[in-house]
């Protein structure tokens, strides 16, 4: 008997002891990059952006150790609009590439940071002529002609320095990427570029002769973004290729550069996964080499621009659960303390991103919910269908890759202040961008 009943205990206390291990393995917190993300929620509030420079780091070794140590003749600019602030152009300038900034106020970070100018290329559809006697008088190393009146603009801001202006012009090649139509840029009809016909082709080497201060180097394409496959640039080089040929047959003018833009695609966390680099560079390098020799041209040096596949992968977003709401039958509502203000992509372009509940990782996933922002906005939704564990108010969610275009696309609407940027190197976090306050709201306000 006293042994049955010992037996009896001793299972008891065994299935307790089971259940808390269980249970407190099932109840790991979501680690990233060496941190506890629970914990840097805790530590620097909600919503957070949280950025791995080891991640950004290595994307950049990538950059120089498969392209432009590989391939002779070659530069590469990350392109600042997909996450620019003081601290991340420090890392750039450290890693040693160069990068692309598409207005005064993207010029002015880097020019903070100390930025080095000869590294910088110069974009934009619609530049200023004060935006464009900035980049002169910094002498930025590229300026990217976008449209014919940009030259004698930039003619006028170089004969006032004394300088001549090194420029690209910017071609739209005619080509529709498969990607989401508001993130297509290279058809003809497009706002952005040079329209490739022969009358503006035409016209653009005209001005070009009258601008005695500034000297044409080349061409730059830009096709689209978030692309998965390559074949599009390499439609594009061969379009740019046709023109260079014709430049030099018509003109005597000789191509020094060829600048292929960015648009490498990255993963949001439903299948499809992120190509290196070589993927896609390995064969423009090809193409640019064969084409060259078919068409007797002299290989130009090839820059590429990539933005979102550099930091993209590099952030999440980590956000505090509020109300939810059941709607039976129908679906249940989570709430989240931010939204459509740091994250406006799902609302723009419809982009899906996946989440997990960072204080429930490894508990099994049983309920259906869709995570709407605080936003006054029935569009103001960041997940629909997220499978998720028992999720209760209080819970803290990540959101992954969110380090392109979030940060850099965020507002104030609904006058919610943005949120802070962490930076973790190696499990130690540092805030690099502080969190707003109501005064930074009002900072302006007369
Ligand atoms: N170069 C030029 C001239 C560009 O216009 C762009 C992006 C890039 C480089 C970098 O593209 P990436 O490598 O990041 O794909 N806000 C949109 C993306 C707009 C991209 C505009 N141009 C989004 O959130 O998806």
């Amino acid at each position: 008997m006293g042994n049955i009943h010992n037996f009896g205990v001793g299972m008891i206390v065994a299935i307790i002891i089971c259940r808390i291990l269980i249970g407190s393995d099932l109840m790991k917190n979501m680690m990233f990059n060496g941190c506890d993300v629970v914990e840097l929620a805790r530590k620097h509030g909600t919503p957070l952006y949280v950025m791995d420079e080891n991640h950004i780091m290595d994307r950049i070794r990538e950059i120089r150790e498969d392209f432009l140590e590989r391939h002779p003749d070659t530069r590469a600019v990350y392109a600042s609009k997909a996450f620019l602030t003081k601290e991340m152009a420090r890392i750039v300038k450290r890693e040693g590439i160069g990068m692309d900034v598409v207005s005064a106020g993207e010029l002015y970070t880097a020019l903070k940071a100390d930025f080095p100018m000869e590294k910088i290329v110069f974009h934009g559809n619609n530049k200023s002529q004060d935006e464009i006697n900035m980049a002169v008088d910094n002498g930025v190393g590229r300026i990217v002609i976008d449209h014919i009146q940009e030259i004698p603009m930039v003619d006028r801001a170089a004969r006032e320095k004394g300088t001549r202006a090194e420029v690209i012009f910017r071609i739209s090649p005619g080509i529709e990427s498969h990607t989401h139509r508001y993130i297509m840029t290279g058809q003809v009809d497009s706002k952005f570029g040079i329209p490739l016909t022969d009358e503006t082709i035409k016209r653009a080497m005209a001005t070009m002769e009258e601008a005695e201060n500034v000297e044409l180097m080349g061409f730059h394409f830009h096709i689209g973004s978030q692309l998965m496959e390559k074949e599009t640039h390499l439609m594009a080089v061969d379009i740019m290729f046709r023109l260079m040929k014709d430049l030099k047959d018509q003109y005597n003018f000789v191509t020094k550069e060829l600048n292929t833009g960015g648009g490498y695609g990255i993963e949001y966390g439903h299948g499809q996964k992120r190509k290196p680099l070589s993927y896609y560079t390995d064969a423009i390098i090809e193409e640019v080499a064969l084409k060259s020799d078919e068409y007797g041209l002299k290989k130009p040096i090839v820059t590429i621009e990539p933005g979102r596949w550099v930091v993209g992968e590099a952030g999440i977003t980590l956000y505090s659960v509020g109300a939810i709401k059941e709607i039976p039958e129908i679906r249940t509502y989570i709430s989240i303390d931010g939204g459509m203000p740091d994250n406006p992509r799902p609302s723009l372009y419809q982009a899906q991103y996946t989440g997990v509940i960072a204080n429930k990782v490894g508990m099994e996933r049983t309920e259906q919910v869709t995570v709407a922002g605080k936003c006054c906005e029935s569009g103001d939704i960041l997940i629909w269908d997220l499978m998720v564990p028992k999720v209760e108010t209080g819970d803290i969610l990540a959101v992954m890759s969110t380090g392109a275009y979030n940060y850099s696309m965020s507002s104030n609407y609904n006058r919610i202040p943005r949120p802070a940027v962490v930076m973790v190197r190696d499990g130690v976090d540092r805030v690099i961008v502080k969190r707003e306050t109501f005064d930074d709201l009002l900072r302006n306000d007369l």
